[in-house]
Order: C-alpha cells, then sequence, then structure tokens
C-alpha cells in the first residue's frame, strides 16, 4: 500500500495543489520556502492524521483560508481507496471511503509512513519530550489504542492533581493517587519495552550509519526506579514515590511523579549525548532512531512503509547519504525533498521529479 496521488486545498502555503506518485521514488526539487516539506507533510497528514512539524492543526491551514482539505488515493491490491482529511477551528476530521474515521490507527496500519527531517535533531537534544513522544509512538506501532487511552488518561489525572496542588488541597490528592498508579504503571511498562527494542537495536542502525561509537538508550521513570514488571508491584513503586515526594509536590504545586516527566537517555560510549555529542553525531543518532522506527514499523505493519525524505540528501555527505539510503528496501515508496536536481544523483534509481515553487508543482523532468 502506498500514496498514488495527492489533491490538497489551503494547505500551508498551496491554495491548491495536485500531485501523482506513480513511481517508487518522488523528488521535490526547489528552493527555499516554496512547499517542498509542506508536501511531505500534507502526506504525513493523509497517512496518520498527524503533522511531524506542529501538533496545532490551525498551523496547517493557509493564512486567511478557514480550513484546509487533503485527499489522498491509497493503492492496495482489491483497488484503491480514498482518504480524505479536512482540517478547521484547530480539529481534525478523516474519512476512507467516505467512511467516517474515529482514529488514526486504520489508516496507519494502511499506510505506514516514517519521516526523516532535520527537526529529528530534537530527539537527540536536551529535552525528553520528543524522545518520549517517539517511544510511545513505537509503542502504538503494536498495542494501538490502549496506549494513546492511557496518555489521555494520566493527563487528564495530572490536570485534576495540579489544580489541587495549586488550591493547597493536598488531602484530596490520595483519590488520584490510586488512578495515577494504575495508569502510569501499565505507561511504564510498555515505555520500558519499547526502550528495550531500541536499546538492542540502535547501536546497530547508528553504526549501519557509519557512527562512531556505541549508542545506548535508556528509560527513567519519574518514580525513580526501574518498573518492575507485575503491574501491582509497579503500582507500589509509583505509590511509594508518590508518598515520599507529596511535600515536595505541594511545595512545587505541580505533579511531579507523572510519565510526563519521565526521562528518555541517550548515550554514546556512555557520555551523554545532549551535553556530550558532536552536531554530526546527535544528527546520526537521530537518523539512527528513525531507522529503528523503521524497522519496527516493517515488522509491525508487514506493509512496506511510505518514506518521506526531508533535506536528508542536503544534509549529508555523500557516504551518509548512501548509508540512509541504505535503509530503503525494494518495495518501499520514497517522496524526498532536494534543493538541487543534481542531488537525486546520489539515488541512482528512476524517480519522478517536481519543482517546486511558491506553492506550485511543475514538472521536474525524470531520471
Ligand atoms: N499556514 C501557512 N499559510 C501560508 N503559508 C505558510 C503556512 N505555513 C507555512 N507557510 C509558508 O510556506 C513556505 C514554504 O515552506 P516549506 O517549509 O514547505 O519550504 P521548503 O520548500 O521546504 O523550504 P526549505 O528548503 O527552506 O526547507 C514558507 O515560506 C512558510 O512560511
Ligand atoms: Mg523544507
Amino acid at each position: 500500500m502506498g500514496i498514488e496521488a495527492l489533491v490538497i486545498q489551503d494547505f500551508r502555503n498551496y491554495a491548491q495543489a495536485a500531485v501523482e506518485l506513480p513511481r517508487r521514488v518522488t523528488a521535490l526539487v526547489g528552493r527555499n520556502a516554496q512547499g517542498k516539506t509542506n508536501l511531505l507533510e500534507a502526506l504525513y497528514v493523509a497517512a496518520t492524521l498527524q503533522s511531524f512539524r506542529s501538533s496545532r492543526a490551525e498551523d496547517l491551514v493557509r493564512t486567511g483560508a478557514e480550513g484546509f482539505f487533503v485527499r489522498a488515493v491509497l493503492s492496495s491490491p482489491a483497488g484503491p481507496r480514498v482518504a480524505t482529511v479536512q482540517g478547521a477551528a484547530g480539529r481534525l476530521a478523516a474519512a476512507l471511503d467516505g467512511r467516517r474515521l474515529r482514529g488514526a490507527g486504520e489508516l496507519r496500519s494502511l499506510v505506514p509512513a516514517v519521516v526523516f527531517s532535520p527537526e529529528d535533531l530534537i530527539l537527540a537534544g536536551s529535552g525528553s519530550e520528543p524522545r518520549r513522544r517517539y517511544l510511545d509512538r513505537l509503542v502504538a506501532l503494536t498495542q494501538r489504542a490502549s496506549h494513546a487511552d492511557d496518555l489521555r488518561r494520566v493527563r487528564r489525572i495530572a490536570e485534576q492533581r495540579n489544580r489541587l496542588l495549586r488550591a493547597r488541597s493536598a488531602d484530596a490528592l490520595e483519590a488520584w493517587d490510586q488512578q495515577l498508579a494504575v495508569t502510569y504503571a501499565r505507561i511504564a511498562g510498555r515505555r520500558k519495552q519499547a526502550a528495550a527494542t531500541v536499546a538492542a537495536r540502535l547501536p546497530g542502525a547508528y553504526e549501519g550509519l557509519g557512527g562512531p561509537g556505541a549508542a545506548g538508550c535508556a528509560y527513567r521513570p519519574a518514580f525513580g526506579a526501574e518498573p518492575e514488571a507485575d503491574p501491582a508491584a509497579a503500582q507500589e513503586q509509583i505509590l511509594k514515590a508518590l508518598a515520599e515526594r507529596r511535600s515536595e509536590e505541594v511545595r512545587a504545586g505541580v505533579s511531579l511523579v507523572v510519565p510526563q516527566r519521565d526521562e528518555v537517555v541517550l548515550d554514546l560510549d556512555r557520555r551523554p549525548v545532549p551535553h556530550q555529542a558532536s552536531r554530526g553525531e546527535a544528527r546520526l543518532l537521530a537518523l539512527a532512531l528513525r531507522g529503528v522506527e523503521l524497522e519496527l514499523t516493517r515488522a509491525a505493519t508487514g506493509e512496506p512503509p511510505l518514506l518521506l525524505l526531508d533535506d536528508v540528501l542536503s544534509e549529508l555527505d555523500g557516504i551518509r547519504v548512501r548509508r540512509v539510503l541504505d535503509f530503503i528496501r525494494g518495495g518501499d515508496q520514497v517522496v524526498l525533498t532536494a534543493l538541487e536536481t543534481a542531488a537525486l544523483g546520489e539515488l541512482g534509481v528512476g524517480a519522478t521529479v517536481y519543482r517546486v515553487e511558491d506553492g506550485r508543482l511543475g514538472p521536474g523532468g525524470g531520471r
């Protein structure tokens, strides 16, 4: 399954555009700020109901327009299927063959998509938030609905607790602690497992990209202990940490023992990454994390993924580019952006080329 064609309206800097993706590789070529990444983003939205750049649906709506519309024709063995996504007033609504979709699960399993983008550098940055989201995404590949539900639930619990903490009503907290422990224990168990999978695969992916050194990944939950495998024991660990840090939480006026404060740490040869890795090492590590996501996506869905490569060719030297391209397998559909047609030489495969200029697409000639 892949995307055969895409029509977009009032999406980012596009008033209206249509693109066909007849071949395995499509290249979007153009100068800076013309709409190359925006088109990749539209493809990603059609496949996942999410942007890889912004969590706010309103960012996707063209300035001055009321809402955007994306229509993708998906190829499938049983014939083409049509996915549509509309975004207005900060909300998204999606349909598959005219049937309203409630979540992204069905689309994601039809068109598993993985993006490699310069923004991925943030995965190797000092904040754990992008790495938590990355782990949660890996969890969602194998346990579709329940993890997202638990994350929503725990956000609501944290909000309630924070309200009580701000109001200094610590006595009422206990009612929430039990619920927090139950949900958090499930989340921590899944994150721990996902981190272990990453830890097992990351060194190989990093080495495969020519990265010097051994890359490591570890999950450090906010309750300060390695989560027990038994859910009841993990809940005990959480309740214990909540009791120990109660006065600290009251002083801070905010929940401290919640999954939103879990850390996911990366290291290179046991040196902490955000503080001690070079920019080049950090970039390779981020690429390696996406490489792991790609392997796991393949394994989870059994479908060749849609690979969206944003600026990957221009950000890396020739050897690294070839190594990134080694990630790509025969059946994968690839859509990439590049500043120059010349950069496509590295691909060594026939690609449909579009020239992108000021939110419009023109033929760029095939290669
Ligand atoms: N909601 C929006 N409405 C209108 N224009 C937008 C919107 N969001 C982004 N843009 C504009 O779209 C233009 C193209 O952005 P895009 O990120 O696709 O560029 P690009 O071709 O990938 O460039 P680069 O090579 O620099 O990465 C930018 O000028 C940006 O300001
Ligand atoms: Mg771009």
